[in-house]
């Protein structure tokens, strides 16, 4: 029998392959009119193995075309995480003679039997000629290895350094918590130039995944530029498990100094985050954006449970692109977050559910049919006034029991999403949580932007001081809207529902 797999969860705005294992975002680059998104994936099953990059175009970021395998595992090497960068000026001399190459750093994950030790990790080289159609490894693979070999070090990320005439990379000894930085003039010799670590801090036991260093304007000031360092960390998430953590600082070309570092023994709460949720991991920037913006992208899931969330034949989503800005938020440097334009002009384009204003008396309050739906964009500003509680609960069923909770608690300042009550949940002890993120009220007002798929939610709040990006598992007939306030009385106000899903291929 043909298997049908669980449609309902299918998303409609967010990546996934058809079918299969997907982790992390691997090469992400615009080229030629293109988003190219490749990424860890697994051509023979729906579980992490036989690690191969998959590919998938946009011509918007958010309408994906899935490609063939780009890059196979064979029997010497598992292809892991990379990253992709257009050789405008043909330094690696692999270029064709009418047009630039596309050179893809990334992990190969050795074998038995592949002339390096079982387990270890090194950074090898790929190049296409063709506009990312087809990728030849190089033929003096690995460009870069330690010594000894290491079993973690990982994921290269591949920048140009216009300042210095060069490019840089960042990569990762895992397991050493350490981010080492690396220069090169062709991208296939490369020169160590300095460690970026945080000795003794408590999360020890963490793998530093995923790094990315990029600039970036501080209060749009072309002229103040700071410095962002990703680091991905599994576990020690703000959410529990795996997540997206930042520093801001300086970089002078060799060294990444980091600015307003916590003390020493903090817990994850004093760090930057780049998501609140327990679903945004492995993010990392568009290379050649068209625009010069910081466009990044995460998986949307969690090691914590990822082999355990319920649906088939695919497994993994992205989470929705979004652009980076770098604002003063008291006193300290911080990153706010926004969907991409290509999103914002594709719900303003189409019709909405809008209701002005409505205020909610210590009680629940279940809006009209017409604003039920499965995929939509949710647009409200909250007057959370003396409720103790007030928020929104979305995909909830008929009777009640069922629906994903979104609230402000005005005696804490704090924004949850409580997702225990979403739907399925019990596929992982891991999975039944309330992520909750600290948020004072802007002129006793809460502006959010809910963005809803079959299978997730991202909650962007007060013009994108936080994000909460998290997976659920209602059914289908789950798709009511509900307000409600706890003790006293709220106000929402310009509530606006946009239907998406008639946009969607699905
Ligand atoms: C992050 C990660 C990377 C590695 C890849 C393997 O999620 O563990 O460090 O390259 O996944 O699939």
């Amino acid at each position: 029998a043909e298997e049908t797999g669980t449609v309902q969860w299918r998303p409609a705005l967010h990546y996934t392959p058809e079918r299969n294992w997907m982790n992390d975002p691997n090469g992400l680059v615009f080229n030629n009119g293109l988003y190219h998104l490749f990424y860890q994936y697994n051509p023979k099953g729906n579980v992490w193995g036989n690690m191969s990059w998959g590919h998938a175009t946009s011509p918007d970021l958010i309408h994906w075309n899935e490609h063939d395998v780009a890059m196979s595992a064979n029997e010497t090497e598992e292809i892991f995480s990379g990253s992709i960068v257009v050789d405008e000026h043909n330094t690696s001399r692999l270029g064709s003679a009418n047009s630039s190459p596309l050179i893809a750093l990334y992990t190969s994950a050795y074998k038995a039997g592949s002339g390096h030790p079982a387990g270890t990790q090194a950074q090898s080289l790929a190049y296409s000629q063709d506009e990312a159609q087809t990728w030849h490894p190089y033929d003096h693979n690995p460009v870069l290895t330690l010594s000894p070999e290491s079993k973690n070090f990982r994921d290269p990320k591949i920048s140009w350094y216009p300042k210095g005439g060069y490019w840089l990379l960042t990569t990762v000894v895992a397991d050493a918590q350490v981010v080492k930085i690396y220069r090169s003039n062709n991208l296939l010799n490369w020169e160590f130039l300095s460690d970026f670590s945080l000795p003794g801090i408590p999360h020890q036991g963490a793998l530093w995944e995923m790094s990315d260093l990029f600039p970036l304007p501080l209060d749009g000031d072309k002229n103040d530029q700071k410095w962002v360092m990703i680091v991905n960390v599994n576990p020690w998430s703000i959410a529990g498990g795996s997540g997206a953590l930042y520093f801001v600082g300086g970089f002078d070309g060799k060294v990444f100094v980091p600015e307003h570092l916590p003390p020493a023994g903090s817990d994850p709460s004093q760090y930057l985050w780049l998501d609140h949720g327990a679903d945004f991991y492995a993010a990392g920037t568009f290379a050649h954006e068209p625009h010069g913006k910081a466009v990044i992208m995460g998986w949307m899931s969690n090691w914590d449970y990822a082999e355990h969330v319920p649906t088939a034949p695919w497994k993994g989503a992205m989470a929705l692109p979004r652009v980076l800005a770098l604002k003063t938020i008291d006193g300290i440097p911080q990153l706010v977050f926004s969907p991409v334009d290509q999103y914002t002009s594709l719900v303003q384009g189409q019709p909405a559910a809008r209701i002005e204003t409505l205020t909610v008396s210590s009680s629940i309050k279940e809006l009209d049919p017409s604003t039920q739906g499965t995929v939509q964009n949710i647009a409200v500003t909250i007057h959370p006034g003396a409720a103790q509680r007030a928020g929104l609960i979305i995909r909830g069923s008929a009777k009640g029991d069922v629906g994903t909770r979104i609230f402000y608690d005005t005696s804490n300042h704090t924004l949850t999403l409580d997702r225990s009550q979403s739907g399925e949940t019990n596929f992982s002890s891991a999975f039944s949580k309330q992520h909750i993120v600290n948020l004072p009220l802007e002129n006793g007002e809460l502006r959010l932007t809910i963005i809803v798929d079959r299978n997730s939610v991202e909650v962007f709040a007060n013009n994108g001081r936080a994000v909460i990006t998290d997976l659920i598992f209602p059914t289908l007939d789950d798709n009511r809207i509900s307000v409600f306030a706890e003790h006293g009385d709220a106000t929402f106000n310009d509530l606006a529902i946009t239907n998406l899903s008639d946009l969607t291929n699905i």
